[in-house]
C-alpha cells in the first residue's frame, strides 16, 4: 500500500497519485488513473517509467549495483555456475545440492531438438547472419510446443523455461555449424553446460575436440553475467509480446529480435569490429575524437549505459576473466593492447567522464570470446543464449502474477488533424 502521495495540478485541478516503495530503489509514483483526469504521461524510450513490479533482479546504476534475487552478481560469478543462477532466477532461491543435482539432470535430457529443426536450417542462406538463423528458429520451436501448451499451468511454464534453457546451446552451436558448413555436433550429457556448448561449437566428426577447462570456465562466466539484468529493451520485448498471451516460444525470439540491435546486445559484435578498425594503439585518438564530435554519429562501442551511471559490475568481472583467459591461452592480442588503451583514455578524458560513460560488460567479452575462437557474428547469439533464461524468468513472472494486463502503451499524436479522403479519380 502507498503511505505516501504526490499532487500533480493540471488546469488548476489536483489529482492525488500515490507513491509505492520497493525493497531498494527509487520510489515510484502510481500514474495508472491519469487517464481518468484525461491526460497520459509522455516518455519516449521509458526514461523513467517503471513497466511493471518485479522481483528477480534489482540495479543501481549509480552505485554500479546488480543483484540477482538479491546476491551480488560479482558473487553468482565467482562461487555459482550458470545453471544455478538459471534455477535461482527463475525459482526466486538458489537450490540445494540435490535441488541443482536434479535441475542439471532434467536440463541434459532436455539438450537435443526435434528432427524437424535440422530441416528448417536447409531454407538459410549459407552466409545468413546466425542471429538471423537463431531468431527464426527459436521461433519455430513454437510450431512442436503449442497445440497442448497451457500457459496458465506454473508447471508447463516451467517446462518450457528448462526446455529453452536445455535447447539454446543446441540451436546457438547448430547456426555456427551451418554457417560454416559442418556438420550439426550432438549434446553431450557426459559434458557440463558450457563445455557441451564448446564441443557442439568446435567439435568435428574428423577429430576430437580438447576442452580447456579454463575456457570452459570463461563461457560458463559470460553465461551468467548476461543471465538477466531488469528491464531491458529485449527483457521488456518479452513481456509485452507475452502480454497478450502469445506462444512463449514466440515470444523468447522477440526478446532475441530486440536483443540484436547495436545499442543492446550487438555491441560486443560492434565493439570488436570497432577495435579492428582502429587496429593499432597510435590511431585511437582519432576515434576518442570522432566519438566527442556532435557532427559524427560514431560512438565508442561497449562504453556508456542506459543505467549504469558508473562501473557496470559486470565489467569488472568480465575485466579479470578477460586477463585470465588471455593469460591461460597464451595469447597476446594486439586488440587488447588497443582495448586496455581505449579503457584508459575514456575513463580519464573529461567527455567521458562528464557524461558517465563507463566501459560495459560488452567491452570486454567481446575479447574473450575472440580469445575462445568464437567469430564475431556469433557474440550475440552468445548473449541470447545466456539472456534466456532472465526472459522466460520475466515472462514467468508476469503471468504468475494476479490481474496482469495486456502491454498497451499510448502516445503523443502529431499527424494529420481528420481531414476527408479523397477518391482517386478526383
Ligand atoms: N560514445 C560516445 N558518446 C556517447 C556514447 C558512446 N558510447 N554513449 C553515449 N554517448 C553520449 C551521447 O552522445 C549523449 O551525448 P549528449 O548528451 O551530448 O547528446 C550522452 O552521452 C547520453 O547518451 P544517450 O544516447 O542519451 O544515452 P542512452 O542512455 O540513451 O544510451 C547507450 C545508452 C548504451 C545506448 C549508449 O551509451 C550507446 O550507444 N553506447 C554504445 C553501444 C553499447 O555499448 N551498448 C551496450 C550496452 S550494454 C549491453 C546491454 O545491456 O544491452
Amino acid at each position: 500500500m502507498a503511505d505516501k502521495k504526490a499532487i500533480l495540478t493540471i488546469d488548476g485541478n489536483q489529482v492525488e497519485l500515490p507513491i509505492y516503495s520497493g525493497t531498494l530503489g527509487q520510489d515510484v509514483i502510481d500514474i495508472r488513473t491519469l487517464g481518468q483526469h484525461g491526460h497520459f504521461t509522455f516518455d519516449p524510450g521509458f526514461l523513467a517509467t517503471g513497466s511493471c513490479e518485479s522481483e528477480i533482479t534489482f540495479i543501481d546504476g549509480g552505485k554500479g549495483v546488480l543483484l540477482h534475487r538479491g546476491y551480488p552478481i560479482d558473487q553468482l560469478a565467482t562461487q555459482a555456475d550458470y545453471l544455478e543462477t538459471c534455477y535461482l532466477l527463475f525459482n526466486g532461491e538458489a537450490p540445494s545440492e540435490e535441488e541443482y543435482k536434479e535441475f542439471v539432470s532434467i536440463i541434459k535430457n532436455h539438450t537435443m531438438v526435434h528432427e524437424g529443426i535440422h530441416q528448417f536450417f536447409n531454407g538459410f542462406d549459407r552466409d545468413a547472419h546466425p542471429m538471423a538463423m537463431l531468431n527464426s528458429v527459436v521461433g519455430a520451436l513454437s510450431s512442436f510446443y503449442h497445440n497442448d501448451l497451457d500457459i496458465t499451468d506454473p508447471e508447463q511454464r516451467h517446462r518450457c523455461a528448462n526446455r529453452l534453457v536445455a535447447k539454446l546451446p543446441t540451436i546457438a552451436a547448430m547456426c555456427y555449424k551451418y554457417s560454416i558448413g559442418q556438420p550439426f555436433v550432438c549434446p553431450k550429457n557426459s559434458l557440463n553446460y558450457s563445455e557441451n556448448f564448446l564441443n557442439m561449437m568446435f567439435s568435428v566428426p574428423a577429430e576430437d575436440y580438447e576442452i580447456n577447462p579454463a575456457v570452459a570456465k570463461a563461457m560458463d562466466r559470460i553465461f551468467t553475467l548476461h543471465a538477466d539484468h531488469e528491464q531491458n529493451a529485449s527483457t521488456s520485448t518479452v513481456r509485452l509480446a507475452g502480454s497478450s498471451g502469445a506462444n512463449p516460444y514466440a515470444c523468447i525470439a522477440a526478446g532475441i529480435a530486440s536483443l540484436w540491435g547495436p545499442a543492446h546486445g550487438g555491441a560486443n559484435e560492434a565493439c570488436l569490429n570497432m577495435l579492428e578498425e582502429i587496429g593499432t594503439v597510435d590511431r585511437i585518438d582519432e576515434y576518442v575524437a570522432k566519438a566527442k564530435d556532435k557532427n559524427d554519429p560514431f560512438r565508442l562501442m561497449g562504453f556508456g549505459h542506459r543505467v549504469y551511471k558508473n562501473f557496470d559490475p559486470r565489467a569488472t568481472v568480465m575485466r579479470e576473466t578477460c586477463h585470465e583467459v588471455l593469460e591461460s591461452l597464451g595469447i597476446k592480442d594486439p586488440l587488447l593492447d588497443v582495448a586496455m588503451r581505449l579503457e584508459q583514455i575514456a575513463l580519464e578524458d573529461p567527455y567521458f567522464v562528464e557524461k558517465k560513460l563507463y566501459p560495459n560488460v560488452d567491452f570486454y567479452s567481446g575479447i574473450i570470446l575472440k580469445a575462445i575462437g568464437i567469430p564475431t557474428n556469433m557474440f550475440t547469439v552468445i548473449f541470447a543464449l545466456s539472456r534466456t533464461i532472465g526472459w522466460i524468468s520475466h515472462w514467468n513472472e508476469m503471468l504468475s502474477q494476479p490481474g496482469a494486463k495486456i502491454g498497451r502503451p499510448r502516445q503523443l499524436y502529431t499527424g494529420q488533424d481528420k481531414r476527408e479522403f479523397q477518391p482517386i479519380k478526383k
